[in-house]
C-alpha cells in the first residue's frame, strides 16, 4: 500500500476519516487494533456512550469500556466522537419504566449530560447530542424525551452539553441524507435550532447506504450544501454499504459498492462544510448488520482484515490521482 494509509493520506488534507469500534475485538483482537490505529484519526464507540452502557442505574454510572476505548484513542492520536446523550433506543429499564414526571425526567437528563460529558470533558471531538429527533412526516420524533419534556428537550440537551464542555463540537444525527421529506424535517429543526440560537455546530448523516439512508450522493451533496448556507458543518458518522443490494457478479457488487463509498468521500471533501467521515466499522467481521437485517459485508475491510475494493477507491480518492 505504499506506506501510505487512509489516515495518513487525510492528515495531509486535514480530513477526518473514522470507524465506530466495539471494546471485545480492541481488547482481544491485535489486528483490529492495529488496523484501527494505522488507517483512522476518529473513531466513535459503536455502544459504549449510550445511555444504557453508561448509566445502567440511576445512581450507578459505569465508565469501565468507554475509558477503554478513549484511552486506546490517546495513546494512538485518535480522536473520540461520543454518541449518543438524547436518543430513544439504549435506554436502561428504569428510564423506560420509571413513569417519571416531566421535572423528574429533565432532571435525568440533565444529570446524564452533565455526568457523562464533564467526565470525558476535553477528551471528545464532538457530542452527538440528540439522535435521530425527526420523522418522515416533518414532526419530530414522538420518543420518551419528546413526549415527557416537549420538543424543549433538544434546545435544553445542546445547552446542557455545552455547558458541561464548551470546547466540543455539538451535532444532531440522523438518517436523513437525501432530498426527501425526512431529510427536509431534520433540516427544519436544524434551522429552527439556529435561528432560537442554540448552540449546534453540525448536522450528522448517518450513511446506512441502501438500508436507512439515501444511495444517490447528488442529492446528498445537494443537502450539504444548504446546511453551509446555515452555517452548519456535515458530518457523516456512520456510512455502511450492504453489498446485496447490488446486482451483478460477486466481483461487480464490490466494485459497485467501492464506488458508492469514493462517491460520498468525494461528496464529502467536495463540500466547503465537511472534513468529517466516519464509517460503521471497518471488517466484515464485526458489523452490526449481521444478525439484524441479514444484509451483508458492508465495510471496506473482509472478514481477514484484507483490504476489499472499496478500501482502495477510498485511499485513491484521499490521494487525489
Ligand atoms: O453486548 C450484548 C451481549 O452481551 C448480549 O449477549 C447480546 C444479546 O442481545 O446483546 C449485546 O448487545 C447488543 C449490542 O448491539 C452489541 O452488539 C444489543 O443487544 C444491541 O441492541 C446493540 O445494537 C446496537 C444498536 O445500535 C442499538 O443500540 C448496534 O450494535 C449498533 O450498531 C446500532 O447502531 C446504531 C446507531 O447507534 C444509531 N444509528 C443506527 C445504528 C444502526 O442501527
Amino acid at each position: 500500500l505504499a506506506g501510505e494509509s487512509l489516515r495518513s493520506l487525510a492528515a495531509k488534507r486535514d480530513f477526518l476519516i473514522g470507524t465506530a469500534v466495539k471494546p471485545q475485538p480492541l481488547q482481544d483482537e491485535p489486528t483490529y487494533r492495529e488496523v484501527v490505529a494505522r488507517e483512522f484519526n476518529i473513531i466513535i464507540p459503536e455502544n459504549h456512550t449510550k445511555f444504557s452502557r453508561l448509566h445502567p442505574e440511576r445512581d450507578r454510572y459505569d465508565f469501565t469500556q468507554a475509558d477503554a476505548i478513549v484511552q486506546f484513542a490517546k495513546e494512538h492520536d485518535i480522536k473520540v466522537i461520543g454518541h449518543a446523550l438524547a436518543w430513544f433506543h439504549a435506554l436502561p429499564r428504569w428510564v423506560v419504566e420509571g413513569n417519571f414526571s416531566r421535572e423528574e425526567l429533565m432532571e435525568i437528563l440533565h444529570d446524564h449530560i452533565q455526568t457523562v460529558v464533564d467526565h470525558y470533558r476535553g477528551q471528545i471531538y464532538a457530542w452527538d447530542v440528540v439522535n435521530e429527533p425527526v420523522e418522515a412526516n416533518g414532526s419530530l420524533r414522538e420518543t420518551i424525551w419528546y413526549k415527557t419534556i416537549g420538543p424543549e428537550y433538544i434546545d435544553l440537551a445542546l445547552r446542557w452539553t455545552r455547558e458541561a464542555d464548551p470546547d466540543t463540537l455539538l451535532y444532531i444525527n440522523d438518517y436523513a441524507e437525501g432530498l426527501n421529506s425526512k431529510s427536509q424535517s431534520f433540516y427544519n429543526l436544524a434551522k429552527e435550532l439556529r435561528q432560537r440560537g442554540a448552540p449546534l455546530d453540525a448536522v450528522g448523516f448517518q450513511t446506512h447506504v441502501g438500508f436507512l439512508s439515501s444511495d444517490n450522493s447528488e442529492e446528498v451533496a445537494e443537502n450539504m450544501k444548504r446546511y453551509a448556507e446555515l452555517g452548519l458543518e456535515v458530518m457523516i458518522t456512520e456510512m455502511d454499504v450492504p453489498i446485496d443490494q447490488f446486482s451483478g457478479t460477486p466481483e461487480e457488487q464490490l466494485e459497485a459498492q467501492a464506488k458508492m463509498y469514493q462517491d460520498f468521500l468525494k461528496v464529502c471533501l467536495d463540500a466547503s462544510n465537511c472534513n468529517t467521515l466516519v464509517m460503521w466499522g471497518f471488517t466484515d467481521r464485526h458489523t452490526w448488520l449481521t444478525g439484524f437485517t441479514g444484509s451483508k459485508d458492508p465495510l471496506i475491510f473482509d472478514k481477514s482484515y484484507q483490504p476489499k475494493p472499496a478500501y482502495h477507491a477510498m485511499w485513491e480518492e484521499l490521494k487525489g490521482t
